[in-house]
Protein backbone atom coordinates (compact mmCIF):
# COMPACT_ATOMS: atom_id res chain seq x y z
CA UNK A 1 0.00 0.00 0.00
CA UNK A 2 1.08 3.40 -0.94
CA UNK A 3 1.72 5.90 -3.16
CA UNK A 4 3.22 6.28 -7.56
CA UNK A 5 4.43 9.42 -9.09
CA UNK A 6 3.40 8.14 -12.31
CA UNK A 7 0.01 8.72 -12.94
CA UNK A 8 -0.42 12.78 -11.52
CA UNK A 9 3.32 13.58 -11.73
CA UNK A 10 4.76 11.60 -15.24
CA UNK A 11 8.02 12.59 -15.81
CA UNK A 12 8.01 16.39 -14.18
CA UNK A 13 8.64 14.18 -10.61
CA UNK A 14 11.10 15.79 -8.56
CA UNK A 15 12.41 15.77 -4.84
CA UNK A 16 9.88 18.62 -3.80
CA UNK A 17 6.93 17.31 -5.42
CA UNK A 18 7.98 13.74 -3.51
CA UNK A 19 8.19 15.56 -0.26
CA UNK A 20 5.02 16.99 -0.69
CA UNK A 21 2.85 13.97 -1.31
CA UNK A 22 4.88 11.97 1.47
CA UNK A 23 3.94 14.42 4.25
CA UNK A 24 0.46 14.85 2.64
CA UNK A 25 0.29 10.53 3.24
CA UNK A 26 1.69 10.84 6.96
CA UNK A 27 -0.44 13.57 7.97
CA UNK A 28 -4.23 12.64 5.75
CA UNK A 29 -4.91 9.46 8.05
CA UNK A 30 -3.13 7.67 4.71
CA UNK A 31 -0.18 6.42 7.14
CA UNK A 32 -2.38 5.45 10.23
CA UNK A 33 -4.70 3.67 7.39
CA UNK A 34 -1.31 1.53 6.42
CA UNK A 35 -0.40 3.10 3.22
CA UNK A 36 3.80 2.82 3.16
CA UNK A 37 5.62 3.15 0.70
CA UNK A 38 6.52 6.10 -1.56
CA UNK A 39 7.38 4.99 -4.66
CA UNK A 40 9.33 7.37 -7.32
CA UNK A 41 8.33 6.33 -10.86
CA UNK A 42 10.21 7.40 -14.29
CA UNK A 43 11.66 10.35 -14.82
CA UNK A 44 14.35 10.36 -11.74
CA UNK A 45 17.11 9.72 -13.17
CA UNK A 46 17.74 10.56 -17.53
CA UNK A 47 19.97 7.61 -18.19
CA UNK A 48 23.62 9.12 -17.40
CA UNK A 49 26.12 6.88 -15.75
CA UNK A 50 29.49 7.82 -14.82
CA UNK A 51 32.73 5.85 -15.93
CA UNK A 52 32.17 3.44 -13.31
CA UNK A 53 28.46 2.68 -14.52
CA UNK A 54 27.23 4.19 -11.43
CA UNK A 55 23.35 6.10 -12.04
CA UNK A 56 24.28 9.86 -11.88
CA UNK A 57 21.13 11.77 -11.27
CA UNK A 58 20.34 15.93 -12.03
CA UNK A 59 21.53 17.75 -8.56
CA UNK A 60 18.83 20.56 -9.29
CA UNK A 61 16.05 17.53 -9.38
CA UNK A 62 17.10 15.93 -5.79
CA UNK A 63 18.88 18.62 -3.56
CA UNK A 64 20.08 18.43 -0.29
CA UNK A 65 17.29 18.46 1.57
CA UNK A 66 19.32 18.26 5.24
CA UNK A 67 22.39 20.23 6.18
CA UNK A 68 25.16 17.79 5.51
CA UNK A 69 24.08 16.02 2.12
CA UNK A 70 25.16 16.13 -1.08
CA UNK A 71 23.15 17.42 -4.05
CA UNK A 72 22.54 14.82 -6.74
CA UNK A 73 22.06 12.12 -3.95
CA UNK A 74 19.03 9.72 -4.16
CA UNK A 75 19.89 8.86 -0.51
CA UNK A 76 18.06 12.46 0.58
CA UNK A 77 14.58 12.25 -0.66
CA UNK A 78 14.77 8.15 0.93
CA UNK A 79 16.08 9.29 4.15
CA UNK A 80 13.29 12.18 3.97
CA UNK A 81 10.79 9.78 3.29
CA UNK A 82 11.87 7.41 5.98
CA UNK A 83 11.84 10.50 8.71
CA UNK A 84 7.92 10.64 8.06
CA UNK A 85 8.02 6.85 9.11
CA UNK A 86 7.33 6.10 5.49
CA UNK A 87 9.09 3.47 3.45
CA UNK A 88 10.85 4.61 0.25
CA UNK A 89 10.51 3.12 -3.56
CA UNK A 90 12.53 3.61 -6.63
CA UNK A 91 11.99 2.89 -10.75
CA UNK A 92 14.11 1.11 -13.38
CA UNK A 93 13.66 -1.12 -16.44
CA UNK A 94 14.76 -5.05 -16.88
CA UNK A 95 16.22 -3.84 -20.33
CA UNK A 96 19.26 -1.76 -21.71
CA UNK A 97 16.88 1.06 -22.47
CA UNK A 98 13.48 2.28 -20.19
CA UNK A 99 10.30 3.55 -21.10
CA UNK A 100 11.63 7.06 -21.91
CA UNK A 101 12.18 6.48 -25.14
CA UNK A 102 8.70 6.40 -25.45
CA UNK A 103 7.75 9.92 -23.45
CA UNK A 104 4.90 11.04 -22.14
CA UNK A 105 6.01 14.60 -21.74
CA UNK A 106 9.68 15.95 -21.88
CA UNK A 107 12.75 14.62 -24.23
CA UNK A 108 13.30 10.90 -25.58
CA UNK A 109 16.03 9.34 -23.58
CA UNK A 110 17.45 6.51 -24.06
CA UNK A 111 19.79 3.85 -21.22
CA UNK A 112 17.71 4.45 -18.75
CA UNK A 113 17.43 0.80 -17.93
CA UNK A 114 19.53 -1.40 -15.65
CA UNK A 115 20.23 -4.10 -18.21
CA UNK A 116 24.17 -4.97 -18.20
CA UNK A 117 24.28 -3.23 -13.84
CA UNK A 118 21.67 -5.38 -12.98
CA UNK A 119 23.99 -5.92 -9.56
CA UNK A 120 25.54 -2.87 -9.21
CA UNK A 121 22.08 -0.94 -9.40
CA UNK A 122 19.97 -2.82 -7.06
CA UNK A 123 22.58 -2.56 -4.49
CA UNK A 124 22.99 1.02 -5.17
CA UNK A 125 19.09 1.49 -4.32
CA UNK A 126 19.58 -0.17 -1.45
CA UNK A 127 22.25 1.55 -0.27
CA UNK A 128 20.46 4.43 -0.84
CA UNK A 129 17.91 3.32 1.25
CA UNK A 130 15.21 2.57 -0.95
CA UNK A 131 12.97 -0.29 0.36
CA UNK A 132 11.10 -1.14 -3.14
CA UNK A 133 11.38 -0.58 -6.22
CA UNK A 134 9.52 -1.37 -9.61
CA UNK A 135 10.76 -2.71 -12.52
CA UNK A 136 9.54 -1.68 -15.69
CA UNK A 137 9.87 -3.91 -19.17
CA UNK A 138 9.73 -0.93 -22.02
CA UNK A 139 13.74 -2.23 -22.70
CA UNK A 140 13.09 -5.61 -22.35
CA UNK A 141 10.10 -5.66 -24.77
CA UNK A 142 11.81 -3.97 -27.37
CA UNK A 143 15.18 -6.13 -27.21
CA UNK A 144 12.51 -9.15 -27.19
CA UNK A 145 13.78 -10.72 -23.82
CA UNK A 146 12.00 -13.58 -21.72
CA UNK A 147 10.53 -11.91 -18.60
CA UNK A 148 10.89 -14.93 -16.47
CA UNK A 149 14.55 -14.91 -17.04
CA UNK A 150 15.51 -11.21 -16.67
CA UNK A 151 13.39 -10.88 -13.80
CA UNK A 152 14.78 -14.24 -12.09
CA UNK A 153 18.26 -12.30 -12.54
CA UNK A 154 16.92 -9.35 -11.37
CA UNK A 155 15.48 -11.79 -8.08
CA UNK A 156 19.35 -12.75 -7.45
CA UNK A 157 20.56 -9.00 -8.04
CA UNK A 158 17.87 -7.76 -5.30
CA UNK A 159 18.75 -10.82 -2.93
CA UNK A 160 22.41 -10.20 -3.16
CA UNK A 161 21.86 -6.56 -2.57
CA UNK A 162 19.37 -7.34 0.36
CA UNK A 163 22.45 -9.43 1.81
CA UNK A 164 24.88 -6.65 1.51
CA UNK A 165 22.87 -3.66 3.44
CA UNK A 166 20.73 -5.94 5.46
CA UNK A 167 17.43 -3.76 3.64
CA UNK A 168 14.69 -5.45 2.36
CA UNK A 169 13.94 -4.60 -1.42
CA UNK A 170 10.53 -5.28 -2.43
CA UNK A 171 10.07 -6.64 -5.77
CA UNK A 172 7.75 -5.46 -8.37
CA UNK A 173 7.18 -6.91 -11.36
CA UNK A 174 5.91 -4.33 -14.01
CA UNK A 175 5.85 -6.58 -17.70
CA UNK A 176 1.49 -5.50 -18.03
CA UNK A 177 1.12 -9.32 -18.10
CA UNK A 178 2.73 -9.69 -21.70
CA UNK A 179 4.51 -13.38 -21.01
CA UNK A 180 1.45 -13.83 -18.28
CA UNK A 181 3.78 -13.60 -15.36
CA UNK A 182 0.71 -15.15 -13.19
CA UNK A 183 2.60 -18.98 -14.79
CA UNK A 184 6.72 -16.91 -13.37
CA UNK A 185 6.02 -14.26 -11.26
CA UNK A 186 5.08 -15.98 -8.07
CA UNK A 187 8.07 -17.04 -6.38
CA UNK A 188 10.41 -15.56 -9.42
CA UNK A 189 14.01 -16.35 -8.31
CA UNK A 190 12.78 -17.62 -5.07
CA UNK A 191 11.73 -13.68 -3.86
CA UNK A 192 9.49 -14.48 -1.05
CA UNK A 193 7.30 -12.03 -1.68
CA UNK A 194 5.82 -9.80 -5.06
CA UNK A 195 3.44 -8.44 -7.14
CA UNK A 196 3.74 -8.57 -11.14
CA UNK A 197 1.24 -6.25 -12.81
CA UNK A 198 -1.43 -7.92 -15.21
CA UNK A 199 -1.90 -5.58 -17.65
CA UNK A 200 -1.41 -2.33 -19.12
CA UNK A 201 -1.76 1.17 -17.41
CA UNK A 202 -5.13 2.23 -16.59
CA UNK A 203 -4.92 5.19 -18.30
CA UNK A 204 -1.62 7.74 -19.41
CA UNK A 205 -0.90 10.11 -16.63
CA UNK A 206 -3.14 13.23 -15.96
CA UNK A 207 -0.60 15.67 -14.81
CA UNK A 208 -2.89 18.61 -14.20
CA UNK A 209 0.06 21.30 -14.04
CA UNK A 210 1.30 20.78 -17.50
CA UNK A 211 -1.85 22.38 -18.91
CA UNK A 212 -1.20 20.64 -22.69
CA UNK A 213 -3.82 19.85 -24.75
CA UNK A 214 -2.87 16.28 -24.91
CA UNK A 215 -3.05 16.36 -21.11
CA UNK A 216 -6.26 18.32 -20.95
CA UNK A 217 -8.26 15.96 -23.26
CA UNK A 218 -7.16 12.59 -20.69
CA UNK A 219 -10.25 11.57 -18.80
CA UNK A 220 -10.57 8.57 -16.98
CA UNK A 221 -13.91 5.91 -17.66
CA UNK A 222 -15.89 3.14 -16.06
CA UNK A 223 -14.37 1.16 -18.79
CA UNK A 224 -10.87 1.92 -18.59
CA UNK A 225 -11.46 0.99 -14.64
CA UNK A 226 -13.28 -2.51 -15.20
CA UNK A 227 -10.77 -3.47 -18.22
CA UNK A 228 -7.76 -3.46 -15.73
CA UNK A 229 -10.17 -5.73 -13.42
CA UNK A 230 -10.96 -7.65 -15.93
CA UNK A 231 -7.42 -8.95 -17.06
CA UNK A 232 -5.86 -8.75 -13.99
CA UNK A 233 -8.15 -11.60 -12.72
CA UNK A 234 -5.73 -14.85 -12.71
CA UNK A 235 -6.61 -16.31 -9.40
CA UNK A 236 -4.88 -19.80 -9.50
CA UNK A 237 -1.71 -17.62 -9.18
CA UNK A 238 -2.33 -15.59 -5.85
CA UNK A 239 -2.04 -16.36 -2.40
CA UNK A 240 -0.62 -15.33 0.59
CA UNK A 241 2.25 -13.43 -0.86
CA UNK A 242 1.58 -13.18 -4.08
CA UNK A 243 -0.07 -10.79 -5.79
CA UNK A 244 -1.66 -10.16 -9.21
CA UNK A 245 -0.94 -5.92 -9.46
CA UNK A 246 -4.20 -4.47 -11.09
CA UNK A 247 -2.02 -1.38 -11.46
CA UNK A 248 -1.54 2.04 -9.77
CA UNK A 249 -5.29 3.16 -8.59
CA UNK A 250 -6.17 6.60 -10.17
CA UNK A 251 -8.88 7.22 -7.32
CA UNK A 252 -9.97 11.10 -7.27
CA UNK A 253 -8.52 11.40 -10.78
CA UNK A 254 -10.44 13.29 -13.72
CA UNK A 255 -13.43 11.60 -14.60
CA UNK A 256 -13.40 9.60 -11.52
CA UNK A 257 -17.02 10.23 -9.66
CA UNK A 258 -17.95 8.96 -6.32
CA UNK A 259 -19.11 5.84 -8.01
CA UNK A 260 -16.41 5.06 -9.81
CA UNK A 261 -14.50 5.60 -6.52
CA UNK A 262 -15.98 3.08 -4.88
CA UNK A 263 -15.73 0.34 -7.53
CA UNK A 264 -12.20 0.84 -7.66
CA UNK A 265 -12.07 0.38 -4.07
CA UNK A 266 -14.22 -2.35 -3.70
CA UNK A 267 -12.88 -4.42 -6.84
CA UNK A 268 -9.20 -3.32 -5.63
CA UNK A 269 -10.07 -4.38 -2.18
CA UNK A 270 -11.77 -7.78 -3.23
CA UNK A 271 -8.61 -8.40 -5.08
CA UNK A 272 -6.34 -8.37 -2.51
CA UNK A 273 -4.62 -6.27 -5.05
CA UNK A 274 -1.37 -3.68 -4.14
CA UNK A 275 -2.81 -0.43 -3.60
CA UNK A 276 -1.03 2.28 -4.82
CA UNK A 277 -2.85 5.06 -5.31
CA UNK A 278 -1.21 7.36 -7.86
CA UNK A 279 -3.20 10.21 -7.61
CA UNK A 280 -2.15 13.76 -6.31
CA UNK A 281 -2.60 12.87 -2.48
CA UNK A 282 -2.73 16.84 -1.81
CA UNK A 283 -5.94 17.39 -3.19
CA UNK A 284 -7.89 14.17 -2.70
CA UNK A 285 -11.90 15.13 -1.71
CA UNK A 286 -12.73 13.86 2.01
CA UNK A 287 -15.03 11.02 0.04
CA UNK A 288 -11.92 9.89 -1.75
CA UNK A 289 -9.84 9.79 1.15
CA UNK A 290 -12.45 8.15 3.13
CA UNK A 291 -12.72 5.75 1.02
CA UNK A 292 -8.61 4.62 0.57
CA UNK A 293 -8.66 4.65 4.41
CA UNK A 294 -12.08 2.91 5.03
CA UNK A 295 -11.20 0.29 7.77
CA UNK A 296 -13.32 -2.39 7.15
CA UNK A 297 -12.80 -2.36 3.11
CA UNK A 298 -9.35 -2.50 4.19
CA UNK A 299 -9.36 -5.63 6.34
CA UNK A 300 -10.99 -7.35 3.71
CA UNK A 301 -8.01 -6.46 1.35
CA UNK A 302 -5.80 -7.89 4.21
CA UNK A 303 -7.81 -10.92 4.56
CA UNK A 304 -4.16 -13.32 4.80
CA UNK A 305 -5.56 -15.65 2.58
CA UNK A 306 -4.58 -12.87 -0.17
CA UNK A 307 -7.35 -14.58 -2.55
CA UNK A 308 -8.80 -12.80 -5.69
CA UNK A 309 -13.03 -12.63 -5.79
CA UNK A 310 -14.71 -15.65 -8.10
CA UNK A 311 -17.26 -14.53 -10.51
CA UNK A 312 -20.81 -16.40 -9.03
CA UNK A 313 -23.57 -14.69 -10.89
CA UNK A 314 -24.57 -12.33 -13.15
CA UNK A 315 -28.49 -12.81 -13.33
CA UNK A 316 -28.70 -9.27 -15.66
CA UNK A 317 -26.08 -8.66 -18.28
CA UNK A 318 -23.54 -6.33 -16.08
CA UNK A 319 -24.71 -7.04 -13.07
CA UNK A 320 -22.25 -9.11 -11.35
CA UNK A 321 -21.70 -10.69 -7.76
CA UNK A 322 -17.73 -11.42 -7.67
CA UNK A 323 -16.81 -13.35 -3.74
CA UNK A 324 -13.54 -13.37 -1.99
CA UNK A 325 -13.37 -16.73 0.06
CA UNK A 326 -11.67 -15.61 3.05
CA UNK A 327 -9.30 -17.50 5.78
CA UNK A 328 -12.00 -17.44 8.61
CA UNK A 329 -14.50 -20.57 7.97
CA UNK A 330 -17.51 -19.37 6.21
CA UNK A 331 -16.68 -15.75 5.83
CA UNK A 332 -16.88 -13.90 2.63
CA UNK A 333 -16.50 -10.68 0.80
CA UNK A 334 -19.34 -9.73 -1.34
CA UNK A 335 -18.67 -7.46 -4.51
CA UNK A 336 -21.88 -6.34 -6.33
CA UNK A 337 -20.88 -4.73 -9.35
CA UNK A 338 -23.21 -3.13 -11.70
CA UNK A 339 -20.79 -2.07 -15.47
CA UNK A 340 -24.35 -0.46 -17.05
CA UNK A 341 -25.22 2.51 -17.27
CA UNK A 342 -28.68 2.38 -15.41
CA UNK A 343 -29.00 1.40 -11.44
CA UNK A 344 -30.19 -2.14 -10.85
CA UNK A 345 -31.60 -4.37 -8.45
CA UNK A 346 -30.27 -7.11 -7.26
CA UNK A 347 -31.13 -10.43 -5.10
CA UNK A 348 -28.25 -12.33 -3.97
CA UNK A 349 -28.64 -16.04 -4.18
CA UNK A 350 -27.22 -17.51 -0.96
CA UNK A 351 -26.21 -20.89 -2.76
CA UNK A 352 -23.92 -19.48 -5.41
CA UNK A 353 -21.70 -18.17 -2.29
CA UNK A 354 -20.65 -21.94 -0.81
CA UNK A 355 -23.11 -21.30 2.15
CA UNK A 356 -25.17 -23.32 3.71
CA UNK A 357 -28.67 -21.45 3.24
CA UNK A 358 -28.59 -17.66 4.54
CA UNK A 359 -25.32 -15.99 6.33
CA UNK A 360 -25.66 -15.17 9.93
CA UNK A 361 -24.71 -11.63 9.49
CA UNK A 362 -24.24 -9.28 6.71
CA UNK A 363 -22.50 -6.38 6.50
CA UNK A 364 -22.63 -2.80 4.17
CA UNK A 365 -19.04 -1.90 4.28
CA UNK A 366 -19.64 1.36 3.02
CA UNK A 367 -21.94 2.62 4.95
CA UNK A 368 -20.78 1.03 8.17
CA UNK A 369 -24.34 -0.73 8.90
CA UNK A 370 -25.57 -4.48 9.04
CA UNK A 371 -28.41 -5.52 7.42
CA UNK A 372 -30.85 -8.00 7.56
CA UNK A 373 -30.43 -10.67 5.77
CA UNK A 374 -34.03 -11.43 4.96
CA UNK A 375 -34.16 -8.39 3.11
CA UNK A 376 -31.20 -8.93 0.64
CA UNK A 377 -32.18 -7.01 -2.39
CA UNK A 378 -30.08 -4.45 -3.12
CA UNK A 379 -29.41 -1.54 -5.24
CA UNK A 380 -26.32 -0.36 -6.98
CA UNK A 381 -26.35 3.04 -9.07
CA UNK A 382 -24.77 2.53 -12.14
CA UNK A 383 -20.97 2.10 -12.64
CA UNK A 384 -21.13 1.34 -9.05
CA UNK A 385 -20.10 -1.32 -6.22
CA UNK A 386 -21.61 -2.57 -3.52
CA UNK A 387 -19.19 -3.84 -0.82
CA UNK A 388 -20.77 -6.48 1.73
CA UNK A 389 -19.45 -8.64 4.55
CA UNK A 390 -21.26 -12.01 5.02
CA UNK A 391 -20.20 -14.84 8.08
CA UNK A 392 -22.44 -18.18 7.49
CA UNK A 393 -21.95 -21.60 7.45
CA UNK A 394 -19.35 -23.16 4.59
CA UNK A 395 -21.27 -25.59 2.95
CA UNK A 396 -19.53 -29.18 3.50
CA UNK A 397 -15.95 -29.66 2.43
CA UNK A 398 -14.51 -32.57 0.24
CA UNK A 399 -11.37 -33.78 1.82
CA UNK A 400 -8.61 -35.37 0.52
CA UNK A 401 -5.00 -36.76 2.00
CA UNK A 402 -1.99 -36.04 0.19
CA UNK A 403 0.29 -39.36 -1.12
CA UNK A 404 3.76 -38.17 -1.95
CA UNK A 405 2.81 -35.08 -1.93
CA UNK A 406 -0.27 -35.25 -4.46
CA UNK A 407 -4.16 -35.16 -4.24
CA UNK A 408 -5.58 -37.68 -6.98
CA UNK A 409 -9.59 -37.45 -7.95
CA UNK A 410 -10.31 -33.86 -6.86
CA UNK A 411 -13.63 -33.22 -7.72
CA UNK A 412 -13.59 -29.28 -8.83
CA UNK A 413 -14.84 -29.69 -12.53
CA UNK A 414 -17.07 -26.57 -12.35
CA UNK A 415 -15.82 -23.23 -11.95
CA UNK A 416 -12.98 -22.17 -10.12
CA UNK A 417 -12.93 -23.54 -6.87
CA UNK A 418 -11.99 -22.77 -3.29
CA UNK A 419 -9.76 -24.70 -1.61
CA UNK A 420 -7.87 -24.89 1.95
CA UNK A 421 -4.23 -26.53 1.99
CA UNK A 422 -2.78 -27.75 4.92
CA UNK A 423 0.65 -28.13 4.96
CA UNK A 424 3.75 -28.48 7.10
CA UNK A 425 7.11 -26.16 6.67
CA UNK A 426 9.37 -26.73 9.22
CA UNK A 427 12.35 -24.83 7.92
CA UNK A 428 12.52 -21.04 9.59
CA UNK A 429 11.97 -19.60 5.80
CA UNK A 430 8.50 -18.91 3.60
CA UNK A 431 8.97 -22.15 0.56
CA UNK A 432 8.06 -21.41 -2.39
CA UNK A 433 6.92 -24.86 -4.09
CA UNK A 434 5.87 -25.41 -7.92
CA UNK A 435 2.32 -26.75 -8.09
CA UNK A 436 0.97 -29.01 -11.42
CA UNK A 437 -2.12 -29.45 -12.07
CA UNK A 438 -4.04 -32.44 -14.77
CA UNK A 439 -6.05 -29.36 -15.88
CA UNK A 440 -3.02 -27.32 -17.46
CA UNK A 441 -1.27 -25.19 -15.70
CA UNK A 442 -0.32 -24.10 -12.29
CA UNK A 443 2.08 -22.14 -10.60
CA UNK A 444 3.63 -21.67 -7.84
CA UNK A 445 2.36 -21.78 -3.96
CA UNK A 446 4.01 -19.51 -0.86
CA UNK A 447 4.29 -21.73 2.26
CA UNK A 448 5.22 -19.52 5.73
CA UNK A 449 6.91 -21.45 8.29
CA UNK A 450 4.79 -23.81 10.35
CA UNK A 451 5.90 -23.88 13.86
CA UNK A 452 6.12 -27.08 15.81
CA UNK A 453 3.97 -29.95 14.91
CA UNK A 454 1.44 -27.50 14.23
CA UNK A 455 -0.27 -27.33 10.78
CA UNK A 456 -0.33 -24.26 8.25
CA UNK A 457 -3.11 -23.55 6.34
CA UNK A 458 -3.44 -21.35 2.70
CA UNK A 459 -5.99 -20.90 0.62
CA UNK A 460 -5.83 -21.70 -3.11
CA UNK A 461 -8.53 -20.77 -6.03
CA UNK A 462 -8.07 -24.03 -8.06
CA UNK A 463 -8.35 -23.26 -11.53
CA UNK A 464 -11.71 -25.04 -13.63
CA UNK A 465 -11.32 -28.88 -14.04
CA UNK A 466 -8.58 -29.24 -11.73
CA UNK A 467 -8.46 -33.08 -11.00
CA UNK A 468 -5.02 -33.93 -9.19
CA UNK A 469 -2.69 -31.53 -7.82
CA UNK A 470 0.91 -32.41 -6.88
CA UNK A 471 3.65 -30.15 -5.38
CA UNK A 472 7.04 -30.05 -6.36
CA UNK A 473 9.64 -31.48 -3.69
CA UNK A 474 10.86 -28.78 -1.57
CA UNK A 475 11.45 -29.04 1.97
CA UNK A 476 7.48 -29.07 3.11
CA UNK A 477 4.84 -31.74 2.93
CA UNK A 478 1.78 -31.45 2.03
CA UNK A 479 -1.23 -33.13 4.01
CA UNK A 480 -4.60 -32.19 3.41
CA UNK A 481 -6.51 -30.51 0.63
CA UNK A 482 -10.22 -29.29 1.37
CA UNK A 483 -11.96 -28.29 -1.56
CA UNK A 484 -15.54 -26.21 -0.55
CA UNK A 485 -18.29 -27.10 -2.10
CA UNK A 486 -19.31 -23.84 -3.88
C1 LIG B 1 4.80 1.93 -18.01
C2 LIG B 1 4.25 1.41 -16.68
C3 LIG B 1 3.69 2.56 -15.87
C4 LIG B 1 4.74 3.62 -15.65
C5 LIG B 1 5.27 4.07 -17.01
C6 LIG B 1 6.45 5.01 -16.93
O1 LIG B 1 3.80 2.40 -18.83
O2 LIG B 1 3.28 0.46 -16.91
O3 LIG B 1 3.20 2.10 -14.65
O4 LIG B 1 5.78 3.12 -14.86
O5 LIG B 1 5.73 2.96 -17.77
O6 LIG B 1 6.82 5.37 -18.22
Amino acid sequence: MGWNSWNSFANIVNSQIVQQQAKAMASNGMKEAGYEYVVIDEGWWLGERDSAGNIVVNPKQWPAIQPGQKDGDMANIASYIHSLGLKAGIYTDAGRDGCSMYPDSGPKLFNAGSEGHYDQDFLQFSKWGFDYVKVDWCGGAKERRSGAIQYAQIAHAIQNAEKTTGRKLFFSICEWGSQNPWYWGPGVGDVESTIWRTGGDIIPPIVESLHDPEHDKRVITARNLLDSFDTGMHPEAQHTGYFNDLDMMVMGMRGMTEALDRTHMGLWAISSAPLMIGSDLTRLSPSTLSLLTNREALAIHHDPFGLQPIKVDETTPGVQIWVKPMAIAGRRAIGILNRTDTSAQIRIDWEKLGLKGAPRSLRDVWNGRDVDVTHAAVSVPAHDLVLMLADGEDKLAAEYSANNDSFAGIQATGGPTFARLEYANRSSHVVVTRVKSTSGLFTAVALPPTTGSDTGTIGLILPRGTADLSFEGRPVTVSRLKVQAW
